[in-house]
């Protein structure tokens, strides 16, 4: 934190506390103790407690009672930006700031229940990281939706609001597992972080090197975080080997960030573009590149380290033939007319930003029950190519080959043999 801003702040606070507010502050620890204990007694036990930061400076001072609790604040991250400018600023210009708006580009967010959603017991869980904009906050209200109004308190949370929880890489792990992106079982399970774990053990001297999530993502306490390559595996611009380039163009097709009839941008090119979620260009690529490097280099050669990432990349054209082989031979099905496209699908081509929706749910029944071959490839991209390289990243044998590279081999073969079928009993 700015050190001048704090004693301003702080400076300010007490001032108005004492002027003001000391009774309300008092008040609402006094009730509170009563009604929520464990909560008064995890803000006790904080900074804030410490610094007189107390439940009024977060939530107002304009409820007093079971009845009027409505009109106590839910603060957004623009409070904790009062007194921590430069973590706020550095969390604005992060990926983690784009977790909502991502979510929300997606088509299939908008297919699953609310309470998945707005409601954060499943998709809106993990992506309740972003600062809202006014129109956001609106809509959530307007479905009756009255929490999920920060994400500061996402890896410090409420309402102890420590930086030691922070760093605990088991902050990450709630988010970052699982499905799609399984960071933690990869590197908890990798070297690094067998050694992490270890020396928590006490079988490892403490000052032994064991890198964590935030050593390679928050390097120096920053909030800013961004990879290279990215989630989805795609940038620009696109690769010079012929092959690759193609294999690419096919993905992004699938994505509909570009026209598979027409080559020309598609409907998802400007999400991608306004979320940030691929670099678009070479300098934004090397300049995360490079960031990473020059930490691999703090316990690595720098020649080892580069040598890891370049055959990470050099994983990619292998991954992305295989996954334009299952995505032309789902295509063909669709050109041929063995699957009908879904009313709300972009084009007459397989769209794996639809997720797991293609067998038709319910409210959906222009769906072709045929399209099971849509999931095993939708599971192929977004589940085993994402273990692959991941896998290999974060220095998991296993993931990268047995559950990413072998999983993709398998489910191109079950692509093809489905396809022979349905066209062996097409009519
Ligand atoms: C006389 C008791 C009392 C006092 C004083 C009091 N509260 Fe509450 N507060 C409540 C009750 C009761 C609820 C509702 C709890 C529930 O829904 O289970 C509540 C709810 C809240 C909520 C949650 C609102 C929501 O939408 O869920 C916040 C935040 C809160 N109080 C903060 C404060 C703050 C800050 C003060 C002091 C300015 C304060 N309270 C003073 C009793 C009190
Ligand atoms: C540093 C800021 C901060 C302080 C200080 C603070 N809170 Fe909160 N509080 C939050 C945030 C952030 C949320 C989550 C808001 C949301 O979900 O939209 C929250 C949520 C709540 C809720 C509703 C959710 C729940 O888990 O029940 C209650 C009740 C509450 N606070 C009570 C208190 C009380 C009582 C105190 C003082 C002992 C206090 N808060 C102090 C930031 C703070
Ligand atoms: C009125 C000023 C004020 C507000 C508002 C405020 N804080 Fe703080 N916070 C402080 C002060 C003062 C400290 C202690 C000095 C420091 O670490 O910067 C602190 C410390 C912290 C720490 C470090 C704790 C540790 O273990 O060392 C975290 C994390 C934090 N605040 C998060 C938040 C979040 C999240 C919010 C919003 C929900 C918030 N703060 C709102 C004043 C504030
Ligand atoms: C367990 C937590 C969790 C759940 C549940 C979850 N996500 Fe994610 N999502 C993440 C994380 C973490 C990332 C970043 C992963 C990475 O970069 O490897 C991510 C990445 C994304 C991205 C790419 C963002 C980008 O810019 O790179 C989109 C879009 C997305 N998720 C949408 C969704 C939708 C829609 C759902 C529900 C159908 C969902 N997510 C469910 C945690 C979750
Ligand atoms: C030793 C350094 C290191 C550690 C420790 C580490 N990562 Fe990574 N992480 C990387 C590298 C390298 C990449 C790929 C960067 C690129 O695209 O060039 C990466 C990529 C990512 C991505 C983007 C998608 C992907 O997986 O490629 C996310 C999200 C991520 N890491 C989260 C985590 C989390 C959460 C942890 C802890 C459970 C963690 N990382 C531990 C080095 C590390
Ligand atoms: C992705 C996890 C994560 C999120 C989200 C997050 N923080 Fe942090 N925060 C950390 C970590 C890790 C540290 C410890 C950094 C260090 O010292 O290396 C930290 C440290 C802090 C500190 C203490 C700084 C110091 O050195 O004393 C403050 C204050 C803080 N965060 C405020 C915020 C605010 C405000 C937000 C929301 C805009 C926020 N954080 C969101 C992970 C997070
Ligand atoms: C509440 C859930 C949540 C927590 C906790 C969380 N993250 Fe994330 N993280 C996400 C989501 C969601 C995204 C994707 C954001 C987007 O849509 O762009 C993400 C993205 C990232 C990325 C960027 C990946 C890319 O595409 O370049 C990194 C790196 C990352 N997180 C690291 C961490 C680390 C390190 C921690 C713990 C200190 C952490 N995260 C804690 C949800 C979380
Ligand atoms: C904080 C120190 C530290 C950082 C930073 C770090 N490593 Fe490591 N790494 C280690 C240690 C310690 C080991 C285990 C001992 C060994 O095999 O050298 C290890 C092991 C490895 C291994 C496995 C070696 C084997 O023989 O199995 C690879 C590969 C690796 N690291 C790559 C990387 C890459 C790539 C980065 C940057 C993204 C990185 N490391 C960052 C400390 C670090």
């Amino acid at each position: 934190m700015n050190s001048l801003k704090t004693v301003l702040a702080v400076g300010a606070f007490a001032l108005f506390s004492v002027a003001v507010t000391a009774g309300a502050a008092d008040k609402c620890v006094e009730c509170h103790t009563k009604i929520s204990p464990g909560q008064v007694k995890d803000w006790s036990v904080s900074r804030h407690a410490e610094e007189g930061v107390s439940c009024d400076a977060c939530h107002g001072d304009a409820h007093s009672s079971k009845e009027d609790y409505l009109k106590a604040v839910l603060p957004s991250e623009q409070v904790c930006q009062e007194c921590h400018e430069e973590q706020f600023e550095q969390f604005s210009h992060g990926k983690h700031n784009f977790g909502w708006t991502s979510m929300n580009a997606i088509p299939a967010t908008h297919l699953a229940p609310d309470e998945l959603m707005e409601g954060g017991g499943g998709c809106g869980g993990c992506h309740n990281m972003g600062i809202k904009t006014e129109a956001q906050k609106k809509e959530q209200r307007e479905k009756g939706y009255r929490y999920q109004n920060n994400s500061c308190d996402e890896c410090h949370t409420r309402h102890t609001f420590s930086k030691k929880e922070a760093l605990d890489p088991k902050a990450c792990q709630q988010c970052h597992m699982g499905y799609d992106h399984p960071q933690w079982e990869m590197w908890s399970s990798s070297k690094h972080g067998t050694r992490y774990l270890a020396q928590q053990a006490g079988n490892l001297p403490e000052g032994a090197a064991a890198p964590k999530c935030q050593d390679c993502h928050m390097k120096d306490g920053s909030h800013n975080n961004r990879t290279a390559w990215g989630f989805l595996g795609v940038r620009l611009p696109l690769p010079e080997d012929p092959q690759w380039k193609a294999d690419q163009i096919t993905i992004l097709n699938a994505l509909a960030v570009l026209n598979p009839e027409t080559g020309e941008p598609g409907p998802v090119y400007g999400a991608v573009a306004a979320v940030d979620l691929a670099r678009l260009d070479k300098e934004s690529f090397d300049k995360e590149r490079n960031k990473m490097i020059s930490i691999c280099s703090e316990c690595h050669s720098e020649a080892y380290a580069k040598e890891r990432l370049d055959l990470g990349d050099s994983m990619f054209p292998k991954l992305d033939r295989m996954m334009a082989d299952g995505i032309e031979t789902v295509a063909a099905l669709y050109k041929d007319g063995l699957i009908t496209k879904p009313a709300d699908y972009p084009f007459n081509y397989p769209f794996l930003l639809t997720f797991m929706e293609t067998g038709g749910a319910e409210g959906r029944k222009d769906f072709n029950k045929l399209s099971y071959i849509d999931q095993v490839l939708l599971q192929m991209y977004m589940k085993h190519r994402m273990r692959a390289y991941q896998g290999f990243f974060h220095v998991n044998p296993d993931y990268a080959y047995w559950y990413g590279y072998a999983e993709m081999t398998k489910d191109l073969g079950e692509i093809k043999e489905l396809a022979k079928t349905m066209r062996a009993t097409h009519k």
